[in-house]
């Protein structure tokens, strides 16, 4: 499918997606959210795609949402409308891994876009920031619970309060990017682990991006319980017996997601 505001490469296992509007700083519109969900529903439903890759241009993953659209639209219009309500929820209920591989600017809502996926590299011309209280607003989608989980309390509560960016570097020490890379090697680096990642067994893969998500929105006790649960079903599928085996004997285990 042609997109207008995304380009799309599918590298078998790997799919990776761009965000395309450039002369915008991938500006986060409706149509773009929209093609968005869209391209993320066919990568899980397409088995031929085992992790995906979000990523921008070199000079912004994305500027947040876009302020040109959203300049017109009162209260009513986004509260009665519920205006981009559920469009990054799909973000999370993508059950393939999705990385984040941020180069410049994640402001706003592109610092929450890149927060919603699994986790985040960073190039080190990375700028990360909730920029929206400069507007006369504040982040809409997730940035004050989300940044406060990622970096804690007081980094989230300065960085809203003062809308100020946090470089790669502070980023990685606050926790809130897995990794920093030169820029030039972002993709390199983020296609390693996307392959890395699909070697595995579809099965162990899913089921600990399910666990890892839950701790966030659960108690301690429950999410270990959630834990057990799913490491227990593991025990039934014919991947733990081949990475079990495959150990044991010395060699690759050859997943195949049953
Ligand atoms: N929305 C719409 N257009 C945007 C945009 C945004 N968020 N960010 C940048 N652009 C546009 C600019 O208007 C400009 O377009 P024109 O050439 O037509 O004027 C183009 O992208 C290039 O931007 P700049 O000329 O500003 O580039 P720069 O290098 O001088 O500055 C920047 C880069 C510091 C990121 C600056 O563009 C900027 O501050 N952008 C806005 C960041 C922001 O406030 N984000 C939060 C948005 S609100 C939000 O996200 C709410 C939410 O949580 C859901």
């Amino acid at each position: 499918m042609a997109y207008e505001t995304l380009i799309i490469e599918h590298e078998e296992p790997i799919l990776i997606i761009k965000l395309n509007r450039p002369n915008a700083l991938n500006a986060l519109n409706s149509k773009l959210l929209e093609e968005l969900n869209s391209a993320l529903t066919d990568a899980d439903n397409n088995d031929s795609v085992r992790t995906i890759i979000l990523t921008g241009s070199e000079k912004a993953f994305a500027a947040g949402a876009d302020i040109k659209e959203m300049i017109s639209k009162s209260f009513v219009d986004m509260f009665y409308k519920n205006f981009f309500s559920n469009d990054l929820d799909r973000i999370q209920a993508t059950r393939k891994p999705i990385i984040a591989a941020v180069a410049g600017y994640a402001l706003g809502g592109g610092c929450e876009l890149a927060m919603r996926c699994d986790f985040i590299l960073a190039a080190d011309s990375a700028k990360f920031g909730q920029p929206e209280i400069n507007l006369g607003v504040m982040a809409g989608f997730g940035g004050t619970q989300l940044l406060s989980k990622f970096v804690g309390k007081s980094k989230a509560m300065e960085m809203h309060l003062t809308g100020r960016n946090m470089d790669a570097g502070e980023a990685e020490r606050s926790g809130l990017v897995s990794r920093v890379v030169p820029a030039e090697d972002l993709l390199k680096e983020a296609k390693a682990v996307a392959y890395k990642i699909a070697e595995k067994s579809m099965l162990s893969t899913m089921g600990i991006k399910e666990s890892i998500n839950r701790s966030f929105e659960i108690g301690m006790s429950e999410g270990i319980l959630f834990e057990r649960r799913i490491f227990n079903a593991l025990f039934s599928t014919e991947d733990k017996k081949e990475g079990m085996s495959a150990f044991i004997e010395k060699r690759t285990p050859k997943f195949e997601d049953k």
